[in-house]
């Protein structure tokens, strides 16, 4: 039986890694300070611990106890790292930078704790050459899109200095059950089905022609999965993407759509910082890891919106 840490994993995507690690019969330690996450996410059998990645002493313990560290924790939302600049980076950059070194510290004479850790397609900021490949040039728009790939930066002193292997994964845009519709930070699409099923109209921010790939949780379960298991990668970044693109009005119509409602739409500003087209390239992603992110959006929201119909939580 392997044992591994999941920081954030009471979170959006950490809670589903969660399931598939204890479902493969392993042991999921889970760290989370529960900011945005809930304890209730996590499967019977997973051990909670609560408290933050920023914590050295007990990085450092739990870390001396796994075999391999998914670390996920972070402030995910891109428009509260506008709002909260100094106090995102402590946590998605200063954090991630304390795990790498409790993963370099663990085992001092042994082989070093394997780290995969979330990066983010907010790297790639307003690069025009869709889709986006793992070499095309990185000018995040934001302290969030900065932090992540401040995260790839040291994963290369992890790996070079410290002799961590590790892998950063660009996730896209990750949905799926779980993701909490009621928070204004959420991701789009767990905010425009929470809209529509209570007779709402969905609020587009900008003209609504900004793109998006939209990868369902499972297939980013997939990657995590992969990433930890194939240890002849180390020091590599990966998108995590479908290579499809929707466009956030087209989405809002789906949604309508899916639930039987008009097709109305509102608009308000775009957000500052906004990336207008965001498209990946998941060729690496099915050559080196194997992985092909093959649920559809209109599967993955139907099963959004099922989980949702069947009492999702109303407040986080
Ligand atoms: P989430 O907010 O649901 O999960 C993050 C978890 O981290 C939460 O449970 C939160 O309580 C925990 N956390 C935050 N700060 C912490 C701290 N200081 N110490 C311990 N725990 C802390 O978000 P998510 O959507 O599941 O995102 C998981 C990871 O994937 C994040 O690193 C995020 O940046 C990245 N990511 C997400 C998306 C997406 O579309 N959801 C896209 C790209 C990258
Ligand atoms: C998302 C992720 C971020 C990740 C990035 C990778 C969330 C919350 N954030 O950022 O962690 O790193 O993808 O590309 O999942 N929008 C509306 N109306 C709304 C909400 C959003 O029109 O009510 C628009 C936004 O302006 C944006 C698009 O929908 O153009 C997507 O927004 P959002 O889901 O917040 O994701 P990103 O900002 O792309």
């Amino acid at each position: 039986m392997k044992t591994w840490l999941i920081t954030g994993g009471c979170g959006f995507i950490g809670s589903h890694l969660a399931d598939r690690l204890v479902r493969a019969k392993d042991r999921a330690i889970v760290l989370d300070d529960l900011s945005s996450g809930r304890a209730d996410n996590l499967p019977p059998g997973a051990e909670f611990v609560k408290g933050d990645i920023r914590d050295a002493a007990l990085v450092g313990r739990l870390m001396r106890e796994a075999d391999g560290c998914f670390h996920l924790a972070a402030i995910a939302s891109v428009a509260r790292s506008n709002e909260d600049w100094a106090g995102t980076h402590a946590v998605n950059l200063t954090g991630t930078i304390n795990i790498f070194d409790a993963a370099a510290r663990a085992r001092p004479d042994a082989r070093k704790v394997r780290v995969v850790y979330a990066s983010s397609a907010a790297v790639y900021g307003d690069c025009p050459d869709m889709p986006l490949v793992e070499a095309a040039p990185t000018k995040p728009l934001t302290a969030y899109g900065a932090d992540k790939l401040g995260c790839e930066l040291h994963g290369r002193v992890a790996d070079y200095v410290h002799g961590v292997p590790n892998v950063g994964l660009r996730f896209f845009n990750v949905y799926g059950p779980r993701q909490d519709p009621a928070s204004p930070y959420s991701g789009v699409i767990a905010i425009f089905a929470k809209a529509v099923l209570e007779g709402r109209t969905p609020r587009v921010l900008g003209d609504g022609k900004q793109i998006r790939d939209f990868i369902f949780v499972d297939n980013v379960v997939d990657a995590l999965v992969a990433a930890m298991r194939h240890d002849e990668l180390r020091c590599d970044v990966f998108n995590v993407c479908t290579g499809r693109s929707t466009s956030i009005e087209a989405l809002a119509r789906l949604l309508a759509e899916a639930c039987g409602a008009p097709p109305k739409i509102d608009y308000g500003p775009a957000r500052s910082g906004d990336i207008r087209e965001s498209l990946g390239d998941p060729t690496r992603l099915r050559s080196a890891l194997g992985v092909t992110a093959g649920v559809t959006v209109a599967d993955g929201m139907r099963r959004t919106l099922e989980w949702m119909r069947g009492g999702a939580p109303a407040k986080a």
